[in-house]
């Protein structure tokens, strides 16, 4: 049996599905992601843009750059492997998307039960107190401050260092220990805590599918690794 065969079986008799996607499904989209040959952080240092300490002592380069990222995001689609997850959804009682991704193309490809466990890129909220704003289309040309309380703003994402959304965080890790498969597209899980879903899964007897372009670590590890882009394997898995 194919790899493939053999994951659409696992898929087709489990009615609950927990999903877990990185950067490689937007990549079709024409998103950056982070590793690899044309990965973001081969020309950019996350200490620099992705932590708070970079904030404190830079904000309007943190912003800047997020800014850049929102704009090549605003440009992009949903592509065929975000709307065959919105398939796999509509045919099983539970199913739990789970995304490192922050751009929101999961949602406008129609996906309803999102977990966005290292946020969204068009939440702008206060490092002081609890506003914030969901906003696609606003632009700062300089370092926005709170209207209520008068401290800076922020982009609305989980920065290196920083805890996960707590409840976000909890709902993920429930959904994956009670799952019956795990399917892992386009993410190279190198990033904890978030790869660390992909033990628990297996550890609760779970099906762990991977698709990605390439090895990962984990690729040796899970039920079945399928090797190509999400564009293309994930409607063929549906
Ligand atoms: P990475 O850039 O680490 O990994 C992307 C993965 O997608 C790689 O394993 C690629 O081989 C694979 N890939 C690329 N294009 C693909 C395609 N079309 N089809 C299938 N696979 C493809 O991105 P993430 O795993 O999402 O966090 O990175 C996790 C976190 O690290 C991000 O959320 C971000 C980053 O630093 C923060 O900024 C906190």
């Amino acid at each position: 049996m194919s790899p493939l065969t053999r994951a659409r079986h696992l898929l087709a008799r489990a009615q609950r599905v927990a999903i877990l996607t990185g950067a490689g499904i937007s990549a079709e989209s024409g998103i950056p992601t982070f590793r690899g040959p044309n990965g973001l952080w081969r020309d950019y240092r996350p200490e620099d843009l992705a932590t708070p300490e970079a904030f404190a002592r830079d904000p309007q380069l943190v912003w800047e750059w997020y800014m850049w990222r929102r704009a090549l995001i605003a440009a992009a689609e949903p592509n065929a492997g975000h709307l065959a997850l919105v398939a796999i959804e509509q045919r099983v009682t539970t199913c739990t998307l789970i995304t490192q991704n922050v751009d929101g193309l999961h949602d406008r490809a129609g996906s309803t039960h999102i977990h966005k466990i290292h946020g969204d890129i068009w939440l702008t909220r206060c490092q002081e107190c609890g506003y914030q704003r969901h906003d696609r289309t606003v632009v700062f040309t300089e370092v926005p401050l709170c209207p209520d309380c008068g401290a800076r703003l922020r982009p609305g994402v989980v920065w290196f260092g920083e805890p996960l959304p707590r409840l976000v965080w909890e709902d993920a890790q429930r959904a994956v220990a009670d799952c019956q498969v795990l399917l892992i597209a386009g993410t190279s899980a190198q990033v904890f805590p978030a790869a660390g879903l992909i033990g628990l899964a297996s550890d609760a007897g779970a099906a762990t599918v991977e698709i990605n372009r390439e090895d990962t670590f984990h690729s040796v590890g899970v039920t079945v690794s399928l090797r190509g882009l999400c564009g293309d394997l994930l409607p063929k898995l549906v």
